[in-house]
């Protein structure tokens, strides 16, 4: 017989000993004074769950309720905390938990709990600190009745629940010693009763952000003198900053994003708050000018006044912000010359937006001693000139954009930009109008590209072959040029590219084999995506514009508008990973290969104004995700398809094929040519349902698709 492994031995020991152990625990520990009372609260909250997340096996009567699981006590020997946060706990909260009298911590954030918010806990004798954030709660917040005493209560936190009705002064008036109230993300609505700034002189943050406030800034809010951060963007709140605002000098943390808030920013108020480090006014309709007193707000790091209708110039001043990390100013209708602010006095700058506007002049040379710049972007303005060789100088930059405005040298830019290794995003497009492609060779570096947006040039010459370094390249744009030439074959060599716009341009010779060994357009592997929408899109434009959510970036093939001849390939149904396809406006020829019926995740096909023949492949009609579907203008024949996604494709679709035979919509078909009506089998049923819970899904990227498409906005 084989002795016993010691490792067996010794867990057979542990079992032994471990209930002696166990219990001399329990017996020496003074815990064990839970009194009977509390556990009876504890077990009553417990009854009330219809999930307890395994809480069940360890809080048993037997046991004192001080060593239940999430229990903490005092040394007294009363529950003085309970932190139950993520146990996955569902149903109601029981407002037995009110009674438990040395309770001061009661943290059941990140649960699925529904119901109300117990009266009895928001007017706990007891309770300081109260985390019910990122549950289901909803119904209105209790009002307390007016005997109740004042309560000890310091920090709520109720945010991102679904609890609905006003905030009304009655809630607040006995809580004197609240110090933060976080209740952003739910459904309040009515005004922000700045009135607990007088119940509770305390009170320093409060975020309110995310819910459907509105009217104007109530006055009151002067009263909340140790206030320091407000938040309360994305509600619909309207009228001016009231006077009083001004008078809370400690806040250090200002941000109403996204109101209906309007009028000028009085700059003699504006310097009182001199302890601001965020400031963030973004989307609302301000106008008027960024006063010039901004320079006295030494301690600023943020400024956001995007979207809203600011005019005027930058005042110089602002350089005098020596801490600014990041400036803001997206689609406003400022002008005159950047080079107002003197940039080298601010080496922290991070972020620079001036994106759509007005501007005018040159890139002023200061801004080439902000090292720390990561993000720059300059489009849609009315700058021109060359970027010189001290652009070198930014080797953080990792996004840069200088699109629609009226530079000029696209050589010279490119040999000056190629050295920045950490760039992932260069957008030069709407510039350097009928320049020639730089195809010198010596174009290399840019080792980190991802995104290169080229686009609206009127550029001549061939697609460069210094493109086939950049292994990197996710995203290629190079539509409205004149580029003229083949496709090259060593496209393939592009192993991340995923997003290739090449229309409107004068290519010609055949749509090449290369082309369809795209392993990004193959594979729908969803691949590493969040870094393409990351690099894409603003870094910090409101959470409602970032598309990081769990879905694909579109992969997309536009050759449409230029003078491609041949057959498409049958191999084009290997790109099984498009969701748009255009092969518009070319000299194609030939029949449409069935095999494009492989391409199941296609929403857009285009290969209308070619000249192809032959019949529609039948089995298009499978393609269950294709909203947008043009073949008109070819010399197609035969019955066009009926069922799936056909029925909703309009006659203009088909239009331009005289030999076209569209039983629901043209002419009528010949008996002989009827296409036999296809029961919806059990088979296409499930499909329609896959497709109805998948089209939800697929409208998350039509948002980002259409912000690609509709736009074309690479700015
Ligand atoms: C807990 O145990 C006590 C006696 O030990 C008993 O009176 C009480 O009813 C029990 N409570 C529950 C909820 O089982
Ligand atoms: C509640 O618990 C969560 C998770 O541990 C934690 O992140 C949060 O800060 C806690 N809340 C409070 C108010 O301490
Ligand atoms: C709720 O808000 C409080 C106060 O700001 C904070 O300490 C706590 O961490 C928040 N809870 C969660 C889960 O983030
Ligand atoms: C309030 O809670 C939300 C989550 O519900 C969080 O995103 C936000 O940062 C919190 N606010 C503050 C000021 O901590
Ligand atoms: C709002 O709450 C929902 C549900 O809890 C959550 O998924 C979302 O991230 C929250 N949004 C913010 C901005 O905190
Ligand atoms: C900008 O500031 C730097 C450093 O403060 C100074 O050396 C430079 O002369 C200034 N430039 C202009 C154009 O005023
Ligand atoms: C370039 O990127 C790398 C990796 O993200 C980073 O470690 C490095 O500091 C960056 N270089 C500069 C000059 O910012
Ligand atoms: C762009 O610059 C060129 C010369 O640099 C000039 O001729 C042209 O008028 C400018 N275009 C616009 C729209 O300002
Ligand atoms: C374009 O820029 C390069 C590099 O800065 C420079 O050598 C060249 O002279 C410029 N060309 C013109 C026409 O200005
Ligand atoms: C095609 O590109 C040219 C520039 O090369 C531009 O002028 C024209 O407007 C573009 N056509 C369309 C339809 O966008
Ligand atoms: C395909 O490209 C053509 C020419 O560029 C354009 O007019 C058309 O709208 C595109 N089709 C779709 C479905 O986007």
């Amino acid at each position: 017989m084989n002795p016993i492994p010691h490792s067996w031995r010794s867990s057979i020991c542990i079992n032994f000993f471990g209930p002696a152990i166990m219990l001399l625990l329990i017996f020496i520990s003074p815990v064990s004074s839970c009194a009977e009372q509390e556990s009876h609260s504890l077990l009553q909250f417990l009854a009330g769950l219809s999930q307890d997340g395994g809480l069940a096996a360890s809080w048993q009567n037997s046991t004192g309720c001080c060593t239940w699981e999430g229990i903490i006590c005092s040394a007294e020997g009363a529950v003085s905390e309970i932190l139950l946060a993520s146990r996955g706990l569902e149903g109601k909260i029981s407002p037995s938990l009110g009674e438990l009298t040395g309770l001061s911590r009661l943290n059941l954030s990140h649960n699925s709990l529904s119901g109300v918010l117990p009266a009895q806990l928001m007017s706990s004798g007891s309770i300081t600190v109260l985390d019910v954030s990122f549950n289901r709660l909803n119904g209105h917040l209790p009002e307390l009745n007016s005997s109740v005493s004042d309560q000890p209560l310091q920090v709520l936190n109720i945010s991102s629940n679904r609890l609905t009705g006003e905030f009304s002064s009655t809630i607040w008036e006995k809580m004197r010693s609240l110090v933060a109230i976080n209740a952003s993300n739910n459904s309040f609505t009515g005004y922000i009763p700045f009135s607990f700034c007088i119940s509770s002189p305390s009170l320093a943050m409060l975020d309110v952000s995310y819910n459907q406030f509105s009217g104007n800034i109530p006055p009151g809010i002067g009263k909340c003198t140790g206030l320091r951060m407000l938040k309360a963007g994305h509600n619909n709140i309207s009228g001016t900053l009231p006077d009083d605002l001004f008078q809370v000098k400690s806040l250090e943390y200002l941000s109403f994003p996204k109101n209906g808030l309007q009028g000028t920013i009085n700059g003699a108020l504006m310097i009182k708050l001199s302890n601001l480090v965020f400031l963030d006014l973004g989307g609302n309709r301000f106008s008027g000018k960024i006063p010039d007193s901004i320079g006295q707000l030494k301690k600023l790091k943020e400024l956001h006044m995007d979207h809203n209708n600011i005019d005027g110039e930058l005042p110089s001043s602002l350089g005098n912000c020596t801490n600014l990390e990041i400036i803001i100013l997206t689609n406003n209708r400022l002008m005159g010359e950047l080079a107002k602010v003197n940039f080298s006095n601010l080496p922290n700058l991070k972020n620079l937006d001036i994106c759509m506007n007005y501007f005018t002049g040159k890139i002023p040379a200061s801004i080439y001693s902000c090292s720390n710049l990561t993000w720059l972007r300059l489009s849609f303005n009315k700058l021109h000139g060359q970027l010189t060789e001290k652009i070198g100088n930014l080797k953080s930059l990792t996004y840069i954009s200088i699109s629609y405005n009226n530079f000029t040298n696209i050589t010279g830019a490119l040999h000056i930009l190629k050295s920045l290794s950490n760039l992932t995003t260069l957008l030069i497009g709407g510039n350097f109008m009928h320049e020639a492609m730089p195809e010198d060779e010596t174009i290399d570096g840019f080792e980190n590209l991802q995104g290169l947006g080229m686009n609206d040039c009127a550029l001549t010459g061939k697609v460069p072959s210094w493109l086939s370094k950049l292994k990197k390249l996710k995203l290629v744009l190079l539509y409205n040029n004149q580029l003229s030439g083949p496709i090259p074959t060593w496209i393939n060599n592009l192993k991340s590219l995923m997003y290739i716009d090449i229309s409107n341009n004068s290519l010609t010779g055949e749509i090449p084999l290369a082309l369809m060994e795209m392993p990004m357009l193959k594979s729908d592997k969803i691949g590493d995506d969040s870094d393409l929408r990351a690099f894409l899109m603003p870094v910090y434009v409101d959470p409602s514009l970032q598309y990081r959510t769990a879905i694909a970036f579109p992969r997309m093939l536009n050759l449409g508008n230029n003078k491609l001849s041949g057959a498409i390939p049958m191999e084009i149904g290997q790109l099984k990973a498009l969701l748009s396809l255009n092969l518009s406006f070319n000299n194609l020829n030939g029949e449409i290969p069935q095999s494009i019926s492989n391409l199941r995740n296609l929403m857009r096909l285009d290969l209308s104004s070619n000249h192809l023949t032959g019949e529609i492949p039948s089995a298009l009609a499978n393609l269950h995700f294709l909203s947008k579907f043009n073949i008109s203008y070819n010399d197609l024949e035969g019955i066009v398809p009926i069922g799936g996604q056909f029925s909703t494709f309009p006659s203009s679709s088909f239009a331009g094929n005289p030999k076209l035979c569209n039983p629901m919509l043209l002419h009528h078909c010949n008996s002989a040519e009827q296409a036999p009506a296809s029961p919806i089998s059990t088979k296409q049923y499930i499909d329609k349902v896959v497709f109805a819970i998948a089209f939800g899904v697929f409208f998350g990227i039509g948002v980002l698709y259409d912000q690609i498409i509709i736009f074309r906005y690479f700015g």
